[in-house]
């Protein structure tokens, strides 16, 4: 009897305390909305000199509880973001390529993480060295650990204008820039090649793939690939981005025919979406993480697994913060699948970032707590002064760890400060060029070929003889004399890409090659005058012939070099190349 009432009295105690813990809850969620939102506010106030537009989606408890869009997607036309405003996503791509993958592994017994990609890829594919080509699987890809060359963004600006299937046989010609399997060397043609592995088990395009196995089963409507919004020429909401821009106001938006390099690049960081869509993407990696032990579920959890440790060198890149400098401690421990496994406050992370074509993204996880917290800004934002999305990410991490913000609305504008004691990073000089060649222009014509990039060929203009070049997809413009022996700068379209420094090596007065620096440790590209390249594989882009930067047509119009005018002036003495530089890096 007495056990019966204490039962009976501890459970309405419960009953009780559970519905004032229901009613104080939601009030309280309402109330914290409210103040993130007020934040976000507050936060892109203050940055506003980098910031014109952002959106950003918050999961707690596996529920979508904030998808909202602030400021501007087109800032020339005053057109706000809202929560469908598209966005490129960047590198967070790379997480769809993992889940896709776990997706196409669940359904067949005879393929895992750990099988060579020479069973899958047939007996023609290889690396080249024989020990990557009997061991390398999915797993060694999607965690970086393969260190092979990555190549120069200069180079990589260019475009490379084959499709992945020719990408998958021209790998045997990448350099080892690390002995296979003992560093972490993030790659974005590893992850190509990794679409490409979906594309031969599925035998479909990598991009149906997504749509049919993730996009669409989740819900994810408006989401779309870079390329495709631009050959539909669908921008009814999709975020203009900046490759500058400024608190007046003075800015250049991306030209979007570059989105045309991301065709080979959609696996490494093709996507574009929105608030509403990257909501449900988030609950669905919070209900694999947590979710029963199916076989998706199995492949997906080694996903926010360290499968491979950041070497120090890394983790200084990837640019976390510690608790000796900060109030807080925030670490990246190493690579998951297509993700990155850290700590934040002690609380296991998983997250990633990207940058792409004048887009940032950062999507953050917490498995254990489900939620979650996605952003993206329509300008080039991280970098370490200027970072409007981690301030953001701690802010919501804080509200859904139920820990006291660290960040006020002070220091959120002033983040990294006072704290920091980093210097800030120098900006590169753009180099001098000089009035004359130093020597006959005929020497320098004539085509100089690599291995994986093709053909840099350089010519003189029938019209007006100046020397001129062109190199892959997009890769067209002048040659112009550096005032240094052996250099000269390809400069093209300065909306399109930043200008590339080149050496010169010759041999009995005959220039043999030219050499694209790389930085180390990454080797330098060589072109050598006459080598046999083999075409594309027949899936490459109509490439535009045209003749540098003054005849009309593809990328190169009279319209785009009056932009250099025009940015030149607006800019004074900015360096232009410095900005440039952000337009093609995925991280
Ligand atoms: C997206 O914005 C619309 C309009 O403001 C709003 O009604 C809707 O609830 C938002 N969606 C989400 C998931 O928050
Ligand atoms: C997405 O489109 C499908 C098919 O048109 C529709 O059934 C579904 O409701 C849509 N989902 C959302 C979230 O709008
Ligand atoms: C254009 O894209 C939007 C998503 O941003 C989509 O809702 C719409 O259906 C698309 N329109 C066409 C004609 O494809
Ligand atoms: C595995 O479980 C998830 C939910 O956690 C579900 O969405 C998915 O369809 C399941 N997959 C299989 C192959 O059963
Ligand atoms: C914000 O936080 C900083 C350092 O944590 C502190 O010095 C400052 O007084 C706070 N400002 C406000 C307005 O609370
Ligand atoms: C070119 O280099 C020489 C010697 O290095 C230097 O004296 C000269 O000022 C430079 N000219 C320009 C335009 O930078
Ligand atoms: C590259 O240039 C060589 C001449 O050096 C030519 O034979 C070859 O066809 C070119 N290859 C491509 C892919 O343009």
């Amino acid at each position: 009897m007495a056990k019966t009432f204490v039962v009976l009295l501890s459970t309405l105690v419960a009953v009780l305390s559970q519905s004032e813990v229901a009613a104080t809850a939601t009030t309280s969620l309402e109330e914290e909305l409210h103040d993130l939102d007020n934040f976000v506010q507050t936060v892109l106030a203050c940055r506003s000199d980098s910031v014109p537009g952002l959106t950003i989606a918050v999961v707690r408890n596996r529920d979508v509880v904030f998808a909202k869009g602030y400021g501007r997607r087109d800032s020339n036309r005053g057109l706000p973001v809202n929560n469908r405003t598209l966005f490129g996503i960047a590198s967070l791509t790379k997480s769809f390529t993992a889940a896709l993958l776990a997706d196409i592994l669940a359904e067949r017994d005879d393929v895992t993480w750990d099988t060579p990609l020479v069973d899958i890829l047939g007996e023609e594919f290889r690396f080249q060295d024989e020990f990557r080509t009997k061991e390398a699987t999915l797993r060694d890809l999607l965690a970086h650990k393969m260190g092979l060359q990555k190549f120069p963004d200069s180079i990589l600006q260019f475009g490379s204008n084959v499709g992945r299937a020719e990408l998958a046989r021209r790998v045997r010609y990448f350099a080892e820039v690390h002995p296979f399997r003992t560093e972490f060397y993030y790659s974005n043609l590893m992850y190509d090649l990794a679409g490409h592995v979906a594309e031969r088990l599925a035998g479909k395009p990598y991009e149906q793939l997504l749509r049919e196995g993730i996009f669409l089963p989740l819900g994810m409507n408006d989401t779309t690939f870079l390329p495709d919004a631009l050959e539909e020429e669908n921008f009814s909401n999709f975020a203009e981005s900046y490759v500058m821009y400024d608190k007046n106001g003075r800015s250049l938006a991306l030209n979007r025919d570059l989105y045309r390099l991301l065709k080979l690049n959609n696996p490494a960081g093709g996507v574009a979406s929105n608030a509403v869509d990257m909501a449900r993407y988030l609950q669905y990696h919070l209900r694999a993480a947590r979710g029963h032990d199916n076989d998706t579920n199995k492949l997906l959890q080694e996903a926010y697994k360290v499968q491979f440790v950041s070497s120090p060198r890394s983790e200084e890149r990837l640019k976390e913060i510690f608790r000796p400098q900060f109030p807080v401690g925030v670490m990246e421990k190493g690579a998951g699948l297509g993700l990155v496994v850290g700590e934040y406050r002690g609380y296991k992370k998983v997250t990633h970032g990207g940058r792409v074509f004048g887009f940032t993204s950062l999507m953050t996880l917490f498995p254990d707590q489900t939620g979650g917290v996605f952003t993206s800004v329509n300008s080039p934002v991280i970098n370490w002064d200027r970072d409007v999305h981690r301030v953001l990410h701690y802010r919501v991490a804080d509200m859904l760890l139920d820990l006291d913000p660290w960040l006020n609305t002070t220091t959120a504008c002033t983040y990294p400060q006072p704290w920091s004691t980093r210097p800030a990073s120098s900006q590169p000089v753009p180099p001098a060029t000089s009035r004359d060649f130093p020597r006959d222009k005929r020497d320098y014509v004539g085509s100089y070929g690599n291995r994986v990039f093709g053909n840099l060929t350089i010519y003189l203009s029938p019209t007006d003889g100046t020397l001129r070049f062109r190199a892959g997809l997009i890769g067209r413009g002048v040659v112009l004399p550096l005032n240094a022996t052996n250099r000269i700068l390809l400069k093209g379209p300065p909306d399109m890409f930043a200008p590339v420094q080149v050496s010169l090596e010759e041999e009995g007065g005959t220039i043999r090659r030219l050499v694209v620096p790389g930085v180390p440790p990454e080797p330098p590209v060589v072109f050598e005058r006459g080598l046999k390249v083999p075409d594309g594989d027949g899936t490459q882009q109509k490439v535009p012939d045209g003749d540098g930067t003054q005849q009309k047509g593809g990328c190169t119009s009279g319209a785009v070099s009056g932009a250099e005018t025009a940015v030149h002036g607006a800019w004074g003495g900015y360096p232009l190349l410095t900005v440039f530089l952000l337009v093609f890096v995925f991280i």
